[in-house]
């Protein structure tokens, strides 16, 4: 079998093992995947030991995203995008040439995971859209990529520190305008769709305003915190997403969403499926069948 693991701490709760045994299942990949707890002070080294046993590829979770990141001599470009690295792809080195390291490449799933459960999933396009992105740490970060790709007529990215959001906006923003016009240039074509509006600020700055999809990126749900956001920002018919799940109905920011007028709640349980199914396809080049687990992996929480 192919070895896989996750990295984590704490990693006792993790969901990944099962559900890539599920993947594993479905598509009939010779695959073993297991949770590991690396220490808080030897993530590469934990990472490291499991190449020196076989280990093909990892998933990395809280708090080594940024450290994955640093670790990978190779970044894809939605990596490179989010900052953080949440899937890590193993090439041994060659036997023949003793000493040499192993190639370590770092790629993210997360957006990927959360477009697809946005899209496919629930069904919520967005393309068009007014979107609010709440958080900008790596969370949002990872997202903001994807979500930009996806064609919105406008991102606003709301943070609890505005200074961090307004950067975070005119960051991508730039890196949005110059990927744009590379691509322009080599579609040798003048009209192309018109970008999204790109803006950051505070919870405070969204009075007045509304939007048909609200992402939570924060950590605020982890304290059973939710941002302070003005009435009106769910627009009527709006989806309200929680990048968080709970195992037991819905989280702070879903329940205050609720109340706050969104016309639909969803939490991240399809985006953790998500991010996974696309880890497994970029190890095994087969994509699992992930409607099927998400939903047996909700049949079994409810
Ligand atoms: P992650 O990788 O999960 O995004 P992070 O980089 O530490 O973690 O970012 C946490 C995000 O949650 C930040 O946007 C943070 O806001 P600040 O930039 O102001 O710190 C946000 N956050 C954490 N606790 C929060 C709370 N109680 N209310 C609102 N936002 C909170």
């Amino acid at each position: 079998s192919a070895r896989y693991a996750v990295f984590g701490n704490p990693i006792s709760h993790s969901r990944s093992p099962a559900i890539h045994a599920a993947f594993a299942a479905q598509t009939g990949e010779d695959i073993v995947y297991t949770a590991i707890l690396a220490p808080l002070d030897g993530f590469a080294t934990s990472v490291h030991d499991f190449i020196a046993a076989g280990g093909r590829g990892a998933n990395v979770t809280v708090p080594f995203k940024e450290e994955a990141f640093r670790l990978a001599g190779r970044l894809t470009q939605r990596a490179e995008l989010a900052g953080a690295v949440n899937t890590l792809i193993f090439v041994a080195p060659d036997p023949a040439a003793a000493g040499t390291p192993a190639l370590i490449t770092g790629d993210n799933t997360d957006g990927a995971g959360l477009l697809r459960d946005l899209e496919h999933n629930l069904g919520c396009r967005v393309a068009g859209r007014r979107v609010l992105l709440l958080g900008a740490g790596g969370a949002a970060r990872g997202a903001l990529g994807p979500l930009l790709a996806a064609g919105p007529a406008q991102v606003f990215i709301a943070n609890r520190t505005a200074e961090k959001a307004a950067a975070l906006a005119s960051q991508f923003a730039r890196q949005f305008a110059s990927s744009r016009q590379a691509a322009d240039a080599s579609a040798q074509r003048g009209a192309a769709p018109a970008s999204p509006a790109i803006a950051g600020g505070a919870f405070a700055d969204l009075a007045g305003q509304s939007f048909d999809l609200v992402i939570n990126a924060t950590a605020a749900s982890l304290k059973g915190e939710v941002p302070p956001l003005p009435a009106g920002v769910h627009a009527p018919g709006s989806l309200a997403y929680d990048m968080m799940y709970s195992p037991d109905g819905d989280t702070p920011f879903l329940a205050a969403a609720r109340a706050a007028g969104a016309a639909r709640c969803a939490d991240g349980l399809g985006m953790l499926v998500e991010q996974a199914a696309e880890a497994f396809f970029v190890w095994r080049g087969v994509r699992p069948d992930s409607s099927a687990v998400l939903a047996a992996l909700r049949a079994a929480t409810h």
